[in-house]
């Protein structure tokens, strides 16, 4: 006889479970995709997507790549921002998402204006590397430049980018079906959206100078977009003072409004977060917190990475370790530099 039949129904739960909690995000656990997606049936197999984003992979395959890529960047670029932080974006490894992602939190308001920014930012340089057929250089743009400059190269598509991210990111929220309360989808578009208005500040000129030996007389420039990480750090800067809202009767709807200063509305370039967070520094599952217990910590620190923070007051065990750093480097005539390699041993720090 199979066995599959007892199965269903815990299998039904835990999609019940997902569905009704986090599926908003669920595509990041795209990352972990190893498969190369150029066939529309591999579309079903992938993790994490709702209707329309699978039907949006069947429609524009080329894009899934993309996509798979912005996925890892979430996940590499939000752990680097936060690697002083008791919360270290660590529970992004899905398939497993943790509560912690899953609530209305100040961090959950990062992952998702991040996941914003990343997925059109990906898309937007796609565009510009030639890797999507769809889509090519953004346009020049229509004013004149100063004398001196002149538009040339290749801009990011920002205006593609935006468009396919928002579509594909967006998608969780705007479903019709009953998942999830109306106030988290509310806060996680708006979050949403500040992500991607903090990658239209990220669109910079960049130039390139030409003229006789690198005189620089004549430069060619184009718009171009910062490197994530940057965005990260503006998007960090927006969590650490973000807005804490209820969803409250304005007018003939429910929106979201500032909870202590009810008479504003919500500002569009501010996070925005229902839930308190748990102060991260013991170990609870079910508040989706790791614990800061053996994170390493920095004793000469004043910030978020001292060990008095970081081991919220239980103390820190020094340990050492030994590095190997170049050192009586020389210099040669003309034009070298050799270094000898040495071992060092430096004293490092982590919380009890
Ligand atoms: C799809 O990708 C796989 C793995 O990279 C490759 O072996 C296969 O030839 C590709 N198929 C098509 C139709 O491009
Ligand atoms: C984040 O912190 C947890 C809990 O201390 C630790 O297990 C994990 O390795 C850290 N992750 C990163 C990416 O630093
Ligand atoms: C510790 O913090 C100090 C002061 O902020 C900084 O100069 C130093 O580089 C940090 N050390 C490590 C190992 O991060």
């Amino acid at each position: 006889m199979k066995r599959t039949f007892p199965s269903l129904p815990l299998c039904l739960l835990t999609f019940l479970l997902l569905s009704q909690q986090c599926t908003g995000i669920r595509w990041l656990a795209l990352s972990q995709t190893a498969q190369h997606i150029n066939k529309t049936q591999h579309c079903k197999t992938l993790p994490g997507l709702v209707s329309s984003q699978a039907q949006l992979c069947r429609s524009n395959l080329e894009l899934m790549q993309t996509i798979i890529q912005a996925a890892r960047e979430v996940k590499k670029v939000c752990q680097k921002t936060f690697t002083d932080m008791r919360w270290n974006c660590s529970s992004i490894d899905g398939p497993k998402f943790l509560p912690d992602l899953e609530r209305g939190t100040r961090e959950s308001a990062f992952v998702y204006a991040l996941s914003a920014a990343a997925i059109s930012h990906t898309i937007a340089r796609a565009c510009t590397s030639g890797d999507l057929r769809l889509c090519s250089c953004g346009p020049i743009p229509g004013e004149i430049p100063e004398p001196g400059y002149r538009w040339g190269g290749c801009a990011d598509n920002i205006h593609y980018g935006l468009l396919m991210g928002s579509k594909f990111s967006d998608a969780p929220m705007k479903m019709k079906k009953k998942s999830g309360s109306h106030a988290n989808k509310l806060m996680h578009l708006h979050n949403s959206e500040v992500g991607r208005q903090a990658l239209r500040d990220a669109l910079v000129m960049k130039c390139k100078c030409h003229g006789v030996s690198g005189s620089c007389s004549i430069r060619t420039c184009w718009r171009g977009l910062l490197d994530l990480k940057d965005i990260a750090i503006d998007l960090k800067t927006k969590y650490l003072s973000a807005t804490k809202v209820v969803h409250r009767p304005m007018g003939t709807r429910k929106q979201l409004v500032p909870k202590d200063i009810d008479i504003r509305p919500v500002r569009e370039n501010e996070l925005v977060y229902l839930q308190s967070s748990p102060d991260y520094c013991m170990k609870n599952d079910k508040l989706g917190s790791f614990g800061t217990q053996d994170r390493q910590c920095n004793k000469t620190s004043s910030g978020s990475d001292s060990c008095d923070l970081m081991c919220c007051g239980r103390g820190y065990n020094p340990y050492t370790e030994r590095v190997v750093e170049r050192c009586h480097c020389k210099y040669h005539w003309c034009c070298y530099v050799t270094c000898k390699k040495c071992d060092k041993t430096v004293e490092k720090y982590v919380c009890k």
